[in-house]
């Protein structure tokens, strides 16, 4: 198995002529690993994941099975984004699981947050795990393990991630980015052709929008957040390139957004009518590493676009309200 120390000659790759020219010896080196063998892979969407895909698909094509588990908690155009880039534009062996019914019946009743995530984290590798075992001659195991990973693995986000795969899967290890930092992976994706929203996707828990729904999820509730997210997305992007809002990378950008579904239902008024609807929770902030964050002091007109879009467009919605608080006291997710 190849080091998991990164040389202190390694040049950092900032340019696509760089990031080429690892794809070029990447590309070599799995081909030589693997031979005509099969590769399973757990494509999530995420960066890591998504540019270990690309990667593969270019050095073996069809050898690499890519299998994506859709957790019913993924935010609104994720999945299909998914099948749209890697079966559609890049041919990709893909095996596609809706699994939605099983998490969120599993999910029924359950309001406390480290018991959601045990479910959510435990169903999907019990999804994996039959999926995989379904395939027959996979003889390695691909991960988007990326150098910080390898340097805090025992920090947060090994305590975090789902998608840990099960002990027993007695498989080889292809991690062609395990020496990468992150934004070097972001270059290689976009050396790969992959689209830029998916490159300079913001962070998503593995446990989805199963923590940004607080208490009990329901179907109906992650079609709420899911429509609430989504509009607040588009709006971001909108400012972004209109210039209102930095750019992703540059200073002052935000690090993470999202809207989340309260527990709180409160009392509204539409036309002549008395709603007692649901409360969206807006956050934005900026942060450098995650662990510590400011609320983002975005434009008033923006928050006020957001959420008239929300309150009209999206059911069961009567109110919206903004996160002013920083990491710490606060997190960044809501659970
Ligand atoms: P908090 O909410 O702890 O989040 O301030 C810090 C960063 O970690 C992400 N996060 C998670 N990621 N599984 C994950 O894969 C989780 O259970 C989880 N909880 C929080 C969060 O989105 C933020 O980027």
């Amino acid at each position: 198995m190849s080091s998991n120390v990164r040389p202190e000659s390694m040049e950092r790759i900032t340019t696509s002529e760089l990031a080429n020219k690892f794809i070029e010896e990447q590309v070599a080196a799995v081909r030589e690993q693997v031979g005509d063998k099969k590769v399973l892979l757990a494509l999530s969407g995420g960066v890591d994941s998504s540019v270990v895909a690309a990667l593969l698909i270019r050095a073996i094509g069809k050898q690499l099975v890519c299998v994506h588990v859709n957790h019913g908690l993924m935010r609104k155009g994720e999945s299909e984004q998914v099948i749209e880039v890697f079966r559609n534009q890049m041919d990709a062996n893909l095996v596609y699981i809706d699994a939605a019914d099983r998490f969120l019946d599993l999910l029924a009743g359950v309001s406390d947050p480290e018991q959601k995530r045990k479910i959510i984290g435990g169903e999907f590798i019990k999804v994996f795990d039959e999926e995989a075992s379904k395939l027959e001659g996979i003889e390695f195991l691909a991960q988007g393990t990326i150098y910080p990973d390898i340097l805090e693995s025992h920090g947060v986000k090994a305590h975090h991630n789902v998608g840990g795969l099960p002990e027993d899967m007695k498989m080889e290890l292809v991690e062609p980015v395990k020496l990468l930092y992150k934004d070097e992976v972001r270059v290689v994706g976009e050396a790969l052709g992959l689209p830029h929203s998916m490159v300079y996707r913001q962070p998503f828990p593995g446990p989805g929008l199963g923590i940004r729904i607080i208490g009990e999820v329901t179907a109906e509730k992650v079609k709420i957040v899911q429509d609430a997210d989504y509009i607040y997305r588009e709006e971001i992007a909108r400012a972004v390139s209109e210039g209102q809002i930095p750019q992703f990378g540059q200073p002052g950008a935000l690090g993470q957004y999202f809207a989340a579904l309260t527990n709180i239902r409160s009392v509204g008024v539409m036309g002549d009518f008395r709603t007692y609807d649901y409360a969206i929770a807006l956050r934005a902030v900026t942060t450098s590493d995650f662990m510590t964050a400011e609320a983002a002091h975005l434009p008033w007109d923006l928050i006020d676009r957001v959420t008239t879009r929300i309150v009209n467009e999206v059911d069961c919605v009567n109110r919206v309200v903004y996160d002013c608080t920083g990491k710490p006291p606060g997190t960044i997710e809501f659970e």
